[in-house]
C-alpha cells in the first residue's frame, strides 16, 4: 500500500485491484529464472504461489512461450509433451512441473498459471522459466606428442547446477588423473594416454558424452627383431630378419647394421640375406625411426656349417679340429683364414643352444656373443654381408 503515493506502473495497479480481502495477493515465484538440463534427463521447474485468501484454486497448469492474443495451451495436452509432463502442487503452495526425457526442442519459456473458482480469476507467473538443454561434448586436442601436457574439456552449452564431472577412458572411469571442474588434465602425456575419452555428470552417468579419440605421437618402442626361418640357419640357405616396432606415426625408416660395421647393411622392415655363409654370423641391429625419435633392436645370427657336419661324419665324429685344418679350408672357399673360420664355427657348435639366435636387448648381450663377434671374420675387408630389402 506504501506505493500508492507514487505513480504506480500499470501492472502494479492491476495487482492492487485483485488483492484479496485479507491482504494476500496473487503471486507466482519460481526458484530459478533459468534451468540448464541435460538432454534425456528429467527436470523439475519449481516455485511457490500465493492467492487471495478468499479464493480457492480451481485449476493450475503450465504453458510455454506466452504470445499476446494467442490462446494458451495446457502443456499436458500438447502432443509434443505427451506422456512427459506431470504437475504437482501442495498445501504449502509449492508447485512443480516435472518434465521427463528432455529434448533440445523443449527449449522454451515455461509459465505457471492458476485459475480461481470464483469469477474465473486467474494469475500467470510471467515471464516464466527459461529452459535450456545441453548435451555433453568432449573437446580434446586432435593429437599430442608424448611428454606434452593436454587438457580435455567436457563442454556444455549452458551452465548446469553444481555439476561433478566424471571422465571415462575406453569406457572405464578415470580416477587417477587430475579432474578440475569440467577439465581433465594430463600432465605428461604418454603413449598409454591414447584412447577414447568421454565424460558425464555425477547422477547422470547414463547420459555421457560421445567418446572422443585422443591420439598420442611417440617414438618407436617395444622393438623386436625376428628371424625366419626360425630353425638353425645353414650355409647356402637364406634368411629374413624382420624388425617390428610400435610407433605413432608408424616407423618411417628401418636401418640395419651389422656389429662392427659402421655403414648400414640394409634398409626396410625386412632384411633378407641369400646364400648365407659363416661370415654372416654376428649381431644385427635394426634401427627404427620416426620423426619423434629412434630405437634399436638386436638379433644374433649364427650360421651352422653344413660342411662341418659333413667333415665330422667323414672323420668318424672326431670333433678335434686341429688335425683337419686343410679340409676346412677346402670346404670354406669364402674364408680367408681357416683358423678364423674354425673358431667361429667351433664356438657356435659348443656354446649356442639349438635355436641358434636370440633377440637381444642391446644392453644385455652376454659375453659369449661378444666372443663370437670378435672371432667372426666380419672385420675382414672383403666380407660384405648384404641385406635385400623387400
Ligand atoms: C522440485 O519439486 C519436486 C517435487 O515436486 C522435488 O522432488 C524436487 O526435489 C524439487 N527440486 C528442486 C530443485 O527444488
Ligand atoms: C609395450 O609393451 C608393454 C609390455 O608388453 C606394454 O605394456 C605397453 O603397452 C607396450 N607399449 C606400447 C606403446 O605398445
Amino acid at each position: 500500500m506504501r506505493s500508492l503515493r507514487m505513480a504506480p506502473p500499470l501492472p502494479l495497479i492491476f495487482l492492487l485491484m485483485i488483492v484479496g480481502a485479507f491482504g494476500t495477493e496473487w503471486s507466482v515465484k519460481y526458484n530459478q529464472q533459468e534451468i540448464c538440463a541435460l538432454k534425456g534427463s528429467t527436470v523439475f521447474i519449481n516455485g511457490t504461489y500465493t492467492h487471495p485468501e478468499h479464493l480457492t484454486v480451481r485449476a493450475a497448469f503450465w504453458y510455454i512461450d506466452p504470445v499476446k492474443g494467442v490462446k494458451l495451451t495446457d502443456l499436458s495436452k500438447d502432443p509434443d509433451y505427451s506422456g512427459r509432463v506431470e504437475y504437482f502442487t501442495d498445501e504449502q503452495k509449492h508447485f512443480s512441473l516435472k518434465l521427463s526425457d528432455v529434448m533440445k526442442k523443449d527449449e522454451h519459456q515455461y509459465c505457471f498459471r492458476i485459475i480461481a473458482k470464483v469469477d474465473k480469476q486467474k494469475w500467470t507467473g510471467k515471464p516464466g522459466v527459461r529452459l535450456r538443454v545441453t548435451e555433453l561434448h568432449v573437446e580434446t586436442p586432435e593429437e599430442v606428442t608424448e611428454g606434452e601436457t593436454a587438457d580435455l574439456t567436457c563442454k556444455t552449452t549452458c551452465s548446469l547446477t553444481d555439476p561433478t564431472f566424471i571422465w571415462y577412458k575406453n569406457g572405464r572411469p578415470l580416477t587417477t588423473k587430475t579432474i578440475k571442474n569440467n577439465q581433465l588434465h594430463l600432465q605428461t602425456v604418454s603413449s598409454e594416454d591414447a584412447g577414447s575419452y568421454s565424460c558425464a555428470v555425477r547422477g547422470y552417468q547414463h547420459l555421457s558424452s560421445t567418446a572422443h579419440n585422443l591420439r598420442v605421437r611417440y617414438p618407436p618402442k617395444n622393438i623386436s627383431v625376428s628371424i625366419s626361418p626360425s630353425g638353425g640357419i645353414v650355409e647356402g640357405s637364406s634368411l629374413t630378419l624382420t624388425c617390428s616396432s610400435d610407433a605413432n606415426p608408424p616407423v618411417k625408416n628401418y636401418t640395419w647394421f651389422k656389429e662392427g660395421g659402421t655403414s648400414p647393411v640394409g634398409s626396410g622392415q625386412n632384411c633378407s640375406i641369400i646364400n648365407i655363409t659363416a661370415d654372416h654370423t654376428g649381431l644385427y641391429h635394426c634401427e627404427a625411426q620416426n620423426e619423434h625419435g629412434a630405437q634399436n633392436g638386436t638379433v644374433m645370427v649364427t650360421v651352422k656349417s653344413q660342411s662341418l657336419y659333413a667333415v665330422w661324419i667323414a672323420v668318424g665324429g672326431n670333433a678335434d679340429p686341429n688335425a683337419k685344418d686343410d679340409t676346412y679350408t677346402a670346404l670354406q672357399p669364402t674364408a680367408r683364414s681357416s683358423d678364423n673360420v674354425y673358431h667361429t664355427l667351433a664356438a657356435v657348435q659348443s656354446s649356442s643352444p639349438d635355436d641358434t639366435y636370440t633377440a637381444l636387448d642391446p644392453q644385455s648381450s652376454s659375453p659369449e656373443y661378444h666372443t663370437l663377434a670378435i672371432d667372426s671374420p666380419e672385420t675382414n675387408d672383403d666380407v660384405k654381408p648384404y641385406c635385400l630389402s623387400e
